[in-house]
């Protein structure tokens, strides 16, 4: 078979793969080689700009597949019993660039697409069942504390350890992240959670409260610290590597999917407030149910359009699942699709990682990239030429609740036992052994003894202290000798 001819990008046999068009083979080179121009602008724009959080990240595709029957509690066409359903998933980290090592500790994005037959339904979460703040309001504030200073250009401890001791809300998140699962060994080896509390709708109209957990069926494994430092020099895509060999070889990762279900009315009176995003639900008030299993079988053949452009928005929900009065994630309805509309463009939902596999009828029309033409028989309605017309009768209301009362800029009002520090004491007392408190101890004192200001330093010895005494007075012994 002869070898095939190279072409321009509009299909055109090409001269030269290697020498410009020239006057003389030592002349001027010619503008009319259009190939050449081609080459050069196309290479100018080849880079879209990167998430400006979670922007090294890997992913895959593969396929959702229902294990139990939940339809007591949601009516989603994705969780009904012996439903498959095409998925993508991409990991990642938060803070890091796009050239990143891969483990620098660091929280890990778990965020899920899955081509429903209602649309797509995205879950964008971590793998921390809790965050650093409980308000979008602070949402900012918190990455410009991870990232880089405005002055040197470097990240700072600093920084950091200010915005998490003034912030104590934090306890539990930061707590997790200097623990054995802020370095995952692989993207393999982690759950995932979807975090925030949401709503799922059953199809009398009844509503429950719902936490999704992702247990990975690889068990959980860990870097320590040393482990993590080595690798972020000998190979930081380590865990990119990882995945996208894993499945080459065929070793297709799988998560089995658990939810904890909370009836409506518990909510008001739980101990603790249901939708603070720095809280988990204890397992004894609220056991797992297993729902299905993820299983991730296909690699992207091109990195770039399936895994850069791919764009998750947590304000994709389909019939049968909705949001809950958390604050973080009524923030993140809004912020997802803005910044896609920003950072690939605003018809990133034609490109095929984001493309539903159902037909779109919406009425949106043209914008730059358009190229899927709308299927509506006018761009506007009502209209009289058979147009789609919105059927809420069909797919019942949406979830929802009720509401009232005055505008008022206030934090959550505090349940029996809210508090900061509390659940993170839980998890250092009750849920690490003694080799993992002892890894904690020591990661946290590296931490703070990289470049953290005396007065930062007190306060995050307190901090310690208040998460549990115990802890805080050993990280102290560390630091103190400084
Ligand atoms: P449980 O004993 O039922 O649950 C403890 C959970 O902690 C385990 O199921 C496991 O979650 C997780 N865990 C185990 N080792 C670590 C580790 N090194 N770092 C972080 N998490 C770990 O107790 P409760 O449900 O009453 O929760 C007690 C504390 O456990 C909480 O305050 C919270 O800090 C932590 N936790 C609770 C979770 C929840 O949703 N209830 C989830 C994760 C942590 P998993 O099975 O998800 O791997
Ligand atoms: C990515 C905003 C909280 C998980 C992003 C991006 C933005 C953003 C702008 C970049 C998206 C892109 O360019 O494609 C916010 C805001 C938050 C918030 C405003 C709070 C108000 C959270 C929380 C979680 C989370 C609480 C997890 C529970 C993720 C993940 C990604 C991401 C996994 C990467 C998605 C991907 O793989 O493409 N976030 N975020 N975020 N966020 Fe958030």
């Amino acid at each position: 078979m002869s070898t095939p001819y190279t072409t321009s990008n509009a299909g055109i046999p090409v001269e030269s793969d290697a020498h410009s068009l020239t006057v003389g083979s030592d002349g001027p080179v010619l503008l009319q080689d259009h190939y050449l121009i081609e080459k050069m602008a196309q290479f100018n724009r080849e880079r879209v700009p990167e998430r400006v959080v979670h922007a090294k990240g890997s992913g895959a595709y593969g396929v959702f597949e229902v294990t139990n029957d939940v339809s007591q509690f949601t009516k989603a066409d994705l969780f009904q019993p012996g439903r498959r359903t095409e998925m993508l998933a991409r990991f990642s980290t938060v803070a890091g660039e796009l050239g990143s090592p891969d483990t620098w500790r660091d929280p890990r994005g778990f965020a899920l697409k899955f081509y429903t037959e209602y649309g797509n339904y995205d879950l964008v979460g971590n793998n921390t069942p809790v965050f650093f703040v409980r308000d979008a309001m602070k949402f900012q504030d918190f990455i410009r504390s991870q990232k880089r200073r405005p002055d040197s250009g470097l990240r700072d401890n600093n920084m950091q350890w200010d915005f998490w001791t003034l912030s104590p809300e934090s306890a539990h998140m930061v707590t997790w992240l200097m623990g054995d699962r802020g370095v995952p060994r692989t993207y393999r080896h982690m759950n995932g959670y979807g975090s925030h509390t949401y709503m799922w709708v059953n199809g009398g109209g009844e509503r429950h409260w719902i936490k999704y957990h992702f247990k990975t069926d690889q068990g959980i494994d860990f870097l320590t610290q040393e482990e993590a430092d080595h690798f972020a020099g000998a190979d930081g895509d380590l865990h990119r590597r990882d995945l996208f060999q894993a499945i080459e070889r065929g070793e297709h990762p799988s998560w089995t999917l658990y939810v904890q279900v909370m009836p409506f009315d518990d909510a008001a009176d739980y101990r603790f407030n249901p939708f603070d995003l720095t809280k988990v639900w204890p397992h004894g008030d609220y056991p797992l149910i297993e729902v299905g299993r993820m299983t991730l079988n296909r690699n992207p053949e091109d990195y770039f359009i399936h895994i850069e452009q791919a764009a998750f928005e947590p304000n994709n929900m389909v019939p049968g699942i909705g949001p809950s009065p958390d604050k973080m994630l009524l923030g993140r309805l809004f912020s997802y699709a803005d910044t896609h509309r920003y950072r690939i463009g605003p018809n990133y939902a034609q490109l095929p990682p984001n493309r539903p596999h159902t037909e779109v009828r919406s009425y949106a029309k043209d914008g730059p990239m358009r190229y899927e033409p709308s299927r509506t028989a006018a761009p506007y309605a009502p209209n009289s030429v058979g147009g789609p017309e919105a059927d809420i009768a069909r797919f019942g209301d949406p979830a929802g609740w009720e509401v009232a009362g005055n505008m008022v800029h206030e934090p959550y009002k505090l349940h029996r036992e809210d508090d900061d520090f509390g659940q993170a004491g839980t998890m250092v007392r009750k849920v690490l052994d003694d080799a993992a408190r002892d890894r904690l101890v020591s990661n946290v004192s590296g931490h703070l003894m990289n470049g953290v200001s005396a007065p930062v330093l007190a306060r995050a010895v307190e901090y310690w202290r208040n998460i549990d005494k115990e802890v805080g007075d050993r990280i102290a012994a560390n630091v103190n000798g400084l």
